[in-house]
């Protein structure tokens, strides 16, 4: 089996650390552990290993399901990969919708064989029909990330239904990756709630700014999750302890407050970003979430150029639309705190008004 090399953690890898601000960080700034008990006990393995069952009950009502259609992951990382894992073999067939995050495209192509629907560059609007050609046969599974990374569009519930019915027509599973779901005031509901073809993965990660915890989960049906528990046995064994604690605390009371604090930063944000694309006669699509797909100004042959004069410059990193197959567009998180941001922002305006080599 073959996977391919992840581009954008290559991209980190190569200028993270060593420069000043990170405006490609594609969830919200991390809350302090201050906020939480983080004092689970023992620390032993999570018993039973998918979960506390009457966290996953509280977790599974959220979908409509039991305890036994949800299973505790580290991360929606991991989620992913068990479903991939789960439901698609050598000679099977997933259609991924891209642009997307790319373990949503190159892991079901490393176990299965992948087709691509674009979505319309710009608008980033989801053609359910492009999906339906796409769909053959041995096709298992349709993967959608909605909101989507790196565009922010966020297909609405009609649309999410359409392609839920697709699915359930050709007897394959829609996979809807929801990490960033909660970051909408509004958010639709949850794939998982649609029916027996519906599986939802998610994580604390990026909504609730806790992304150490390495604490997200699949809600799904029974037989589904019940095959990804047995992958489990031999990638994670459980959720992290200390990540299931301080879950139960930031799901519980503390959820509203969180959440509504997020929200706020991502608006505040958003905000000040759209002032700076208008500024800069950049274009994009106006996200949900702290994720924005943004054009290339002028004088630079592409994003990739722009965003190594970026980081070479001013030290600050930027995510290239060509890790999303888009070479003409980059990736700008803004769910930093605010003052960072601008901070970022004055720099990035800097290499554009000095221009580049075009
Ligand atoms: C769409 C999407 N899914 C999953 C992940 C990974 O998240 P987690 O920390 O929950 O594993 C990311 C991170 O960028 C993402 O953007």
């Amino acid at each position: 089996m073959d996977i391919e090399p992840f581009g954008l953690e290559r991209w980190f890898g190569q200028y993270e650390h060593g420069a000043d601000i990170m405006l490609a960080e594609s969830g919200i700034r991390p809350l302090d552990s201050e906020r939480f008990d983080t004092d689970p006990g023992e620390l032993n393995y999570v018993i039973p290993t998918d979960g506390d069952p009457e966290f996953r009950d509280e977790i599974g009502e959220r979908y409509g399901r039991g305890k036994d259609e949800v299973c505790f992951t580290c991360g929606t990382q991991e989620a992913n990969l068990l479903i991939f894992l789960s439901l698609l073999d050598e000679g099977d067939h997933a259609v991924v919708v891209t642009p997307t995050y790319q373990a949503l495209q190159s892991v079901p192509d490393a176990v299965g064989d992948v087709t691509r629907v674009w979505l319309s560059e710009g608008d980033w609007r989801l053609d359910v029909d492009a999906v339906a050609d796409a769909m053959r046969e041995e096709t298992k599974l349709v993967v959608l990330n909605n909101p989507n990374n790196p565009t922010g569009r966020y297909h609405d519930e009609a649309k999410v239904q359409e392609l839920y019915d697709l699915a359930a027509e050709n007897e394959a599973y829609l996979l809807c990756d929801e990490v960033y779901r909660l970051l909408d005031d509004d958010p639709l509901p949850p794939v998982a709630s649609l029916g027996e073809w519906g599986i939802s993965t998610t994580s604390l990660t990026k909504a609730y700014g806790l992304a150490g915890l390495r604490f997200g989960w699949i809600a799904g049906p029974e037989d589904v999750v019940q095959q990804a528990v047995e992958w489990k046995d031999y990638t994670t064994i459980s959720p992290p302890i200390f990540g299931q604690h301080v879950a139960k605390q930031a799901l519980g009371e503390q959820e509203d407050e969180i959440l509504a604090e997020n929200r706020e930063l991502a608006k505040t944000n958003r905000d000040i970003v759209r002032e700076f694309v208008e500024e800069h006669d950049l274009e994009w699509y106006d996200p949900v979430g702290v994720n924005g797909f943004v054009s290339v100004p002028e004088g630079f042959a592409d994003a990739r150029e722009f965003c190594v004069a970026v980081v070479e410059e001013e030290s600050v990193v930027l995510a290239p639309g060509d890790l999303f197959g888009f070479e003409n567009y980059w990736r700008l998180g803004f769910g930093l705190p605010t003052a960072e941001l601008e901070e970022g922002l004055e720099r990035v305006a800097r290499v554009i008004e000095r221009g580049g080599t075009n």
